[in-house]
Parts: C-alpha cells; sequence; structure tokens
C-alpha cells in the first residue's frame, strides 16, 4: 500500500536552500511557495505533500506524527526536545554557533546571573550543567538589546559571522553548540512508512554528500 508522506519544512532561511534537496530526492513543489497563502503544498510526487511552518513548531508535527518527515534547525532541536524524533541526516544547511555573548570586555558577575534568550530549556539546562545560578529571561527576538538596556548579563544566541554581535557591542564568550538544519523523523513512521521514506532520506543523502565534495 502506498501512503501519504507529509514533510514539515521551516519557512525562513532555512526554506530556500531546502527546496533543491528536496529537488535532487524527487519532491518539487508545484505552487510558489512566495506567492501562495497555502499551508499544505501538494508536490510532483502525488504521495508526499509539504507544510510550511514556523521553524519552531516542525519538531512537535514530526513528534506526534503530524508529519512523518521535518527539516529544522539543530537549535529548535536542541529546545524542543528529542522525544518520538529520530534524527536521520544532517543536511549541512545553515551551519552556525550557538554561543554565549556579553557586552565587550566585560567579565560575567559573580553569583547569579540574568540571562536572555528564546532557547530557555537549552539555557537552564546548559547553565545548570556548569553549576551556574542562572534566571532566564525569554525573549521572542532581537536578544543582543537585552545587556545594552540592563535586562540581562549574558545572552544565548545563534552567531554566524559575529556581526550582529559586534554591532551592538558585544562578544562571544563559550560555544555551546554547533548548529546545521537537520532532517528529522517520525518515530513510528520510520516503522509503518519505512519503504517509502528511506528511499528520500537516501536521495537526499546523496544531494547532501554531493554538495559537500564540491
Ligand atoms: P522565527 O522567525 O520563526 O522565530 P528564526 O528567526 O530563528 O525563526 P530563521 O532566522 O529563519 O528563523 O533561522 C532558521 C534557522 O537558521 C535557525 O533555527 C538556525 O538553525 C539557523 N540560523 C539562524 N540564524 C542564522 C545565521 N545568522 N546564519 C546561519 N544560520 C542561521
Ligand atoms: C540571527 C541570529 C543573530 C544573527 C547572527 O538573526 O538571531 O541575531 O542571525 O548572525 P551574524 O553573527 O552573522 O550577525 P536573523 O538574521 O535570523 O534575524 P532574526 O533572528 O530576527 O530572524
Amino acid at each position: 500500500m502506498t501512503e501519504t508522506i507529509t514533510i514539515a519544512l521551516s519557512k525562513g532561511r532555512i526554506l530556500k536552500e531546502t527546496l533543491p534537496l528536496l529537488e535532487e530526492a524527487g519532491i518539487e513543489l508545484i505552487d510558489d511557495v512566495d506567492k501562495s497563502r497555502k499551508l499544505v503544498f501538494p508536490t510532483t510526487d502525488p504521495n508526499v505533500r509539504i507544510l510550511i511552518l514556523r521553524a519552531t513548531d516542525v519538531p512537535t508535527y514530526v513528534q506526534y506524527g503530524g508529519a512523518d518527515l521535518g527539516v529544522v534547525g539543530k537549535d529548535v532541536l536542541m529546545e524542543h526536545g528529542a522525544e518520538g524524533l529520530y534524527e536521520p541526516l544532517d543536511l549541512n544547511i545553515a551551519r552556525c554557533r550557538l554561543m554565549t555573548a556579553g557586552p565587550r570586555g566585560q567579565q560575567p558577575p559573580q553569583g547569579r546571573l540574568r540571562v536572555a534568550t528564546k532557547f530557555v530549556d537549552l539555557a537552564r539546562r546548559y547553565y545548570a550543567a556548569r553549576g551556574r545560578q542562572a534566571d532566564i529571561i525569554k525573549l521572542y527576538g532581537a536578544m543582543e538589546l537585552a545587556p545594552i538596556l540592563g535586562l540581562a548579563d549574558e545572552i544565548v544566541d545563534i552567531v554566524d559571522t559575529g556581526n550582529t554581535l559586534k554591532a551592538n557591542g558585544l562578544e562571544p564568550r563559550d560555544l555551546i553548540a554547533d548548529i546545521s538544519t537537520r532532517l528529522v523523523a517520525n518515530r513510528a513512521s520510520m516503522k509503518t512508512k519505512h519503504r517509502q521514506l528511506q528511499p528520500i532520506i537516501d536521495k537526499m543523502s546523496a544531494a547532501v554528500a554531493q554538495r559537500q565534495a564540491h
């Protein structure tokens, strides 16, 4: 029996780099994502449909089986947790680092640390593992503002070129993790739909390997 396969993609920065990898796996969107208001997209493979979601919702959809596969940053996965998810492939796109950062030239204060981030659970685990007492302040964006305005001593955020930190008088402190975009799969789907999912994973894996060879 051929079943419908649902793939959840993160909108934003990752999407444009994901679509060519899917195309090499024989899955191409029929609509122009930039022009359509659809949330569920048919593809050139009649058995495969694509959801375009907020990145933070992708692991949730895959965990609960709303999608069989998902494409999302490791940072979002680390924050969400791995329950119900397999992570079969590193797509090696949107590479960046998850770091702590603070005002340039300043040492972090002794005692309790105030940390602003959108990665609340991840940050809590990170400081706890180091025996550092931290009050975590949840923000949804522009983390770099928090130390400038006295909201926090430190931030936990994505760093790529370091330009955003620099432009806001901050500097990187500690590396928490190297980040890239991952393919994730629902654990149950990997068993029940293995015959259909494995070829998609294999073809995407070959496309990633070919890119790395160049
Ligand atoms: P949202 O707008 O939904 O809160 P977001 O702003 O984190 O999400 P994007 O900016 O599209 O989403 O980033 C998506 C993913 O790309 C992140 O989860 C991270 O893995 C990676 N990423 C974020 N910033 C950078 C960057 N400057 N360079 C490279 N990769 C990045
Ligand atoms: C990301 C991240 C940092 C910045 C780091 O923001 O949140 O602010 O990139 O990149 P850099 O080290 O090269 O400066 P993004 O541009 O995605 O904006 P957003 O978080 O507001 O979406």
